[in-house]
């Protein structure tokens, strides 16, 4: 017999395991509980059958109260859930806007791209093209076809990197010359620049590593004073309009004549200065008249042909030009040393 204590009880029963739900998913459950087929209120309503007319009338609209009763409430407990849930969800992703945001460090160019660009730019507005030749060289492009004989000095193992027979990591950009006359016609003008690698022992102004700037031209009625022009106009350029060059006869298996070519010094501007040791001079590199037995190797008309090369430290002129004291900085990747350079 259903009496009225019973409806009560589940009332108070069905309050008693709501009120700590916090899940939808058990909520559903207590749903199911009370009011699915099976539930405790249907199976009162299922019940009513056996009942006499007259307590049909009372429980059925009390049960159908208690009923209505459970699904307002649990309704009523979904919509505050979700709203709650909600809350909890935007709460646990919002951003706070007004916090500082993160610096992001752009990155900057190396010294040595830096100088290097620039010193193509200048050789560029010259009318020389841009070539590029292998950091893993074959002795004969390194040495042989540069004239340079199996007994110079530096062919020395002390001198270089060899990687395997006749092939060595190149020690000059000479070595790009034959490269380039092998492969194009005179009248030309290249410049290229690149690492070069020498067995030195490593101290402010030397490393195993460096880069170097090379230059060549080739045509029928070239001579040395072309070549002096052209570095002049360069090193105005690179060094400022008042820029003075000197060129004092020098050795290099592959020119003839050969010469040594510096730069008044734009620090002190001639006088004298620890830059430039006192002497008001910087030197920068090695230049002269492609010597006749080189173009014999390349099979280039000697009788008809005249050429000047020039070879330059890139090293030198990015210390020279941003005074710094020290090669091996180029090489220690410290962020602080390189942002400077933006
Ligand atoms: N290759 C030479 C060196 O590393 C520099 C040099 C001298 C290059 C004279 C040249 C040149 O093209 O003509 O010391």
């Amino acid at each position: 017999m259903i009496n009225q204590d019973d409806l009560l009880k589940i009332e108070s029963q069905f309050k008693k395991e709501l009120e700590p739900i916090d899940q939808l998913k058990n909520l559903e459950d207590l749903k199911v509980f009370y009011l699915g087929k099976k539930g405790t209120v249907t199976e009162l309503l299922k019940n009513l059958g056996s009942l006499s007319i007259e307590e049909k009338k009372t429980f059925g609209k009390k049960i159908n109260e208690l009923k209505e009763f459970i699904s307002t409430l649990i309704e009523e407990k979904k919509i505050s859930l979700t709203e709650s849930l909600k809350k909890e969800k935007l709460e646990k992703e919002s951003i706070d806007v007004t916090l500082p945001g993160k610096n992001i460090s752009a990155g900057s160019y190396h010294p040595i791209s830096l100088v290097i660009q620039e010193i193509l730019r200048i050789f560029s507005k010259m009318g020389f093209t841009f070539k590029e030749g292998p950091e893993l060289e074959e002795e004969y492009y390194n040495f042989d076809a540069l004239n340079i004989p199996s007994d110079h000095p530096a062919r020395d193992d002390q001198d270089s990197f060899y990687i395997a027979e006749k092939k060595l990591l190149r020690t000059q950009t000479s070595a790009v010359q034959i490269r380039v006359m092998e492969k194009m016609k005179p009248p030309l003008a290249i410049i290229t620049a690149g690492k070069c690698f020498r067995r030195d022992s490593i101290d402010a102004t030397h490393f195993a590593m460096f880069h170097q700037l090379e230059g060549l031209a080739i045509d029928t009625s070239i001579a040395f004073t072309d070549l002096k022009g052209t570095l002049a106009l360069f090193a105005k350029e690179m060094f400022g309009s008042n820029t003075k060059v000197r060129f004092r006869p020098d050795f290099f298996p592959f020119t003839e004549p050969s010469a040594e070519f510096a730069c008044s010094c734009f620090i002190c501007g001639g006088k004298g200065c620890p830059t430039c040791k006192h002497t008001g001079w910087i030197e920068i590199g090695g230049c002269g008249m492609v010597d006749p037995e080189v173009f014999k190797y390349v099979n280039i008309d000697y009788e008809k042909y005249k050429g000047y090369a020039f070879g330059l430290g890139i090293e030198r002129i990015a210390m020279i030009r941003h005074d710094i004291p020290d090669i091996r900085l180029f090489f220690e990747n410290d962020v602080n040393f390189l942002k400077q350079f933006k």
